[in-house]
């Protein structure tokens, strides 16, 4: 689905990520973890093409065999790579309907788009009237993040990428975010970026990637999240897999 090869990026002229490889596969729910700081965002903003991130020369990102490297973020999302953020930002006057109808112009008609939002609000458990408000307003940290979901299924998104899944958000709406990417995960690559192993709970990743100043020191089954959580990150301070 997704590899990385030699992936080194730096950020306003500092090396965040350095000489970076791994493998996303298809049907696999990925937990990147590590501590603040660890470049857990960069690299999730670098797949999605974010400008600030600069990837340097020898530096690969391919997305079903084929080199992203030189796409904009549009183009990437277009092949199915989508990116939730950690803080939803809120779109004043623009429903989710609206936003979701332009992203989809010519490629699914309107009608479709609101019967698909009508249903995924339904099992998401999102209320009918952030469905009508504009995007994310007065919503609280989870329904931005079922918003979110909802519009990486709308779109169809093949990589999905959600930093800080569960920053911001109360139980009950990480059990139902989490329990519908279950259901989805079949055909598409998950990849949950978290510090604890609070949604891990409920979804059971097949691989737990552990990353400390920009390189990738351990990867597990999701035992490592639980080992994490119980004798925190210090211990693999020097990088081994
Ligand atoms: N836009 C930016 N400008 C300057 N420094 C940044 C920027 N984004 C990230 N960094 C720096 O890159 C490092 C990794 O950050 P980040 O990828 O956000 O880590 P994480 O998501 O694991 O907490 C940090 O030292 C951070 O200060
Ligand atoms: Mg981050």
């Amino acid at each position: 689905m997704i590899s990385l090869a030699n992936l080194t990026i730096s950020v306003a002229g500092k090396k965040i990520i350095d000489n970076l490889d791994f493998k996303f596969e298809k049907n696999r729910v990925y937990a990147l973890m590590g501590p603040n700081g660890s470049g857990k965002s960069s690299l999730a903003n670098s797949i999605a093409g974010h400008p600030s991130y600069i990837v340097n020369g020898k530096s690969q990102i391919q997305f079903e065999g084929e080199s992203i490297i030189e796409l904009t973020p549009d183009q990437r999302a277009k092949k199915g790579i989508f990116l939730a953020f950690q803080t939803p930002f809120s779109l004043s006057g623009v429903t989710v309907f609206q936003l979701l109808r332009l992203a989809l112009s010519g490629i699914k008609d309107p009608l479709s788009v609101r019967k698909e939002i009508d249903e995924l609000s339904k099992k998401l458990k999102i209320k009918k009237e952030l469905i009508s408000r504009s995007l994310n307003e007065g919503a609280s940290g989870g329904e931005r993040k079922k918003l979110e979901l909802l519009q990486a299924i709308v779109l169809d998104a093949k990589f999905l990428i959600f930093d800080e899944i569960d920053t911001g958000v109360d139980v009950d709406a990480l059990k139902i975010i989490a329990t519908y990417l279950n259901k989805i995960k079949k055909g598409r690559t998950i990849l949950l970026i978290t510090h604890y192993n609070r949604i891990l709970k409920h979804i059971k990743p097949d691989k737990v990637i552990v990353m400390m100043k920009g390189k990738i020191v351990k990867t597990g089954n999701h035992k490592l999240a639980s080992e994490i959580e119980r004798g925190g990150y210090e211990h693999y301070e020097s990088p081994r897999s």
